[in-house]
């Protein structure tokens, strides 16, 4: 019924509405435009970006607000001739005044629940200021760690980042997208932008068609099928053709094969920018081949608004191509209920930083956290000891937000600092240092330093790429020169990005990588450097030894001469290993878990059931992210040396073991091929439960032909 009655609808207001109308929803305004209210007045503004810069995720923002935006609605609803109401859209990425740890360190938790839960409070405080849709979730695979934007996504794997991107749809979207807490999703940056060269934002992508399929679509599609109701195209252009002007990705397979009825938006300005990629030779031109594309709607470079109606009039351009997208637009409208209910209740901002947001994202913060090393000096002790606290970010509070946090407010942060003051016992004795020097003075009468360093937000997020992996300059001297003090270090990393911490691996006692974890991520660093929770958090991206091994991820192609090294030369380097220093899905915990009694049952038909018993074998209870991985033994293209297709997470007392089962069906085996058809071929597959993408039980089955 609601499809009939809402496209009833669109059809009635197309018919009444004028060319110049129809152009006006296909166009998002920056809130900063100088005439921003005549436009809406006139209705030539079907969205307004609450972003001042083209760079929003990297500096302050005009704060949003429900009463400005009710005010800009007015305009919209009771002034302008069709009445149709703006939408009102925010990168809202990981949280907007209670903020959650990078989606990287989201990832970490591999847990869609973490996802959801911090996208639903997200979209309840930034609804709650009249943002009713958010350039999120953020759905790149990113293989390459030089690249800025890793921050905004959920890693290496697309198994693992289709999970979490359902679960960010669900939370943004909830159940109704009418409810007025809830928000548009807008999965980005469709697709592959980050397999831009050199790890260079907005670089050039060259990847195939089976590499495109079976690695940077999947999340997308994930995305569409849990409902997503807008997509954003990305900035590169792939083999040749930039995606603003790329049919076949933005028509052919995203509305025509995947049967997307939501609508696209330009990334800031993308269309104008096809002047140049070099495809167009002025804004008529490439107004033309962005809306031929499929893009529904330019953000802000006024593109549209300055030349579609002129090639319809010319024709150069069907109204109906025009009609088509503006329908996509109005539909979306109707669903998020902006017709029935264009404004925003002006009393519910109350609900920013509500202790109930602040415990969800105190909880994501908690399974972001990687241990990478621990030679048994954590967890530490809370009394009767001499603590170092030194290091850059030690008392950082606006840094522990990373990378597009538009609407936290740095009051709203402890540092780890005073969180480490605050949990400790009045025996403990608590050093502390401005200068490198004195920190080192003073490290020498302590028993344990906590050494807190990494990156600022500078060096996150978007335009933000660089050419090295190492620590940020001083700071591993610094480590060095504790080291050389030989007092225990307990180093803890804030990064946007995996870092190359050989040297550090070297050196510490103990690793705990803490991404950029948010509002409570202070809090819950402290949590686990004091054992009140035991980490579980496993790598949703490689770290390699150094940048030179870049790109480096676990789900490789075997190569003609592959790893390890058999009779013959293999893929490597001369001058340093080739394996990474931490791997996918790594991450140590208070107790250890033993893997034991791998089965693989066949079932009737090409289904196969594969599980193992796993054990805590260690003196705590602790929380353990158990691996499936499979490997196509042969096939009609080479396939990816492991790819993971199931984790689970499992909760063990001390002695506890507990069976881990996972299904493998025929569409789990299938793949995409050379000409991107999804193709099940049948044969032998190996397959792993284990800790990580490189430990595991294994064995193997066969599917015949016939599928027995
Ligand atoms: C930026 C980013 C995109 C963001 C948009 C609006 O350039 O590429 O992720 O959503 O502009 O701020």
């Amino acid at each position: 019924m609601e499809s009939v009655t809402v496209e009833a609808q669109i059809d009635a207001l197309l018919a009444q509405m004028t060319l110049a109308e129809k152009v006006g929803q296909m166009c998002q305004v920056p809130i900063s435009h100088p005439e921003l209210d005549e436009r809406i007045r006139r209705g030539e503004v079907g969205s307004v970006i609450y972003s001042g810069t083209p760079l929003p995720g990297t500096g302050p923002q005009p704060p949003a607000s429900a009463a400005r935006l009710n005010y800009l609605q007015r305009i919209a609803v009771e002034e302008s001739r069709m009445r149709i109401p703006v939408l009102f859209g925010r990168d809202v990425l990981h949280g907007y005044k209670t903020v959650a740890p990078i989606p990287l360190g989201m990832a970490t938790s591999w847990s869609p629940d973490v996802v959801r839960s911090v996208c639903r409070v997200a979209a309840r405080e930034a609804s709650a200021d009249g943002i009713r849709w958010t350039f999120a979730p953020m759905l790149d695979i990113a293989r390459d760690p030089r690249w800025g934007r890793i921050a905004e996504g959920f890693g290496e794997d697309p198994f693992l980042c289709s999970a979490l991107a359902d679960a960010a749809i669900r939370g943004f979207q909830g159940d109704e997208l009418s409810d007025p807490d809830s928000v548009l999703a807008c999965p980005k940056h469709y697709a592959a932008y980050g397999a831009a060269e050199g790890g260079r934002d907005y670089n050039a992508v060259e990847v195939t068609t089976a590499t495109l399929r079976n690695v940077y679509l999947p999340p997308f599609h994930a995305a569409i099928r849990a409902g997503a109701g807008s997509i954003m195209s990305a900035f590169p252009e792939i083999g040749g053709v930039p995606i603003t002007a790329n049919r076949a990705l933005l028509t052919d397979i995203l509305k025509e094969e995947w049967g997307f009825d939501g609508f696209v938006i330009s990334d800031w300005a993308a269309v104008d920018e096809l002047r140049y990629h070099g495809v167009a030779a002025d804004r008529a031109g490439a107004a033309l081949l962005a809306a031929q594309a499929g893009v529904d709607m330019d953000m802000a470079s006024d593109v549209y608004a300055d030349e579609l109606a002129g090639l319809v009039e010319a024709g150069r351009l069907p109204e109906a191509v025009i009609d088509a997208a503006v329908r996509r637009v109005l539909r979306a409208k109707f669903r998020l209920g902006l017709f029935d209910r264009p404004y925003t209740d002006e009393q519910r901002s109350a609900i920013h930083l509500h202790p109930d947001h602040l415990r969800i994202v105190r909880d994501a913060a908690a399974r972001s956290l990687v241990l990478l090393k621990n030679d048994g000096i954590l967890p530490l002790a809370k009394a009767g000891l001499t603590i170092g606290i030194f290091g850059p970010l030690a008392n950082a509070r606006r840094t522990l937000f990373g990378a597009w946090t538009l609407d936290g407010d740095e009051a709203s942060v402890v540092s780890i600092a005073d969180r480490i003051r605050a949990a400790v016992d009045r025996s403990v004795t608590i050093r502390t240092a401005e200068l490198v020097d004195d920190a080192l003075t003073r490290a020498r009468h302590c028993d344990v330093v906590i050494a807190v360093v990494g990156e600022g937000v500078s060096r996150s997020g978007e335009d933000h790429c660089v050419t090295t992996l190492d620590l940020p300059p001083g700071q591993q001297a610094f480590l060095d020169a504790l080291h050389a003090l030989q007092v225990p270090t307990v180093v803890v990393v804030l990064a946007g990005r995996p870092l190359a911490l050989e040297p550090v691996h070297r050196s510490a006692a103990a690793i705990l990588m803490a991404w950029h974890p948010g509002t409570e991520g202070a809090q819950a660093i402290v949590d686990v450097l004091f054992g009140d929770t035991v980490p579980s958090g496993k790598l949703p991206v490689t770290f390699p030894r150094t940048v030179g091994q870049v790109p480096l991820y676990y789900n490789h192609k075997p190569t003609g001469r592959p790893l390890p090294p058999g009779d013959r030369r293999h893929s490597r380097y001369t001058d340093h290993l080739d394996s990474p220093l931490y791997p996918f899905g790594y991450g140590l915990s208070y107790t250890h878990f033993e893997y034991s009694n791998l089965h693989i049952i066949r079932e009737d038909g090409p289904a196969v059931t594969v599980r193992a018993e796993v054990t805590n074998t260690g003196p705590r209870a602790g929380e353990e992210i158990a691996q499936l991985y499979v490997r196509d033994l042969v096939a009609s293209i080479s396939r990816p040396v492991k790819e993971l297709k199931g984790f689970a997470r499992l909760a063990l007392a001390p002695g506890e073991t507990q069976t881990v089962s996972f299904r493998l069906t025929r569409d789990d085996l299938s793949f995409y091929n050379a000409e991107g058809k999804r193709v099940f071929e049948p044969g032998e597959f190996a397959v792993w439960i284990g800790p990580d993408s490189s430990r595991g039980l294994a064995g193997t089955f066969v599917i015949d032909p016939d599928g027995a």
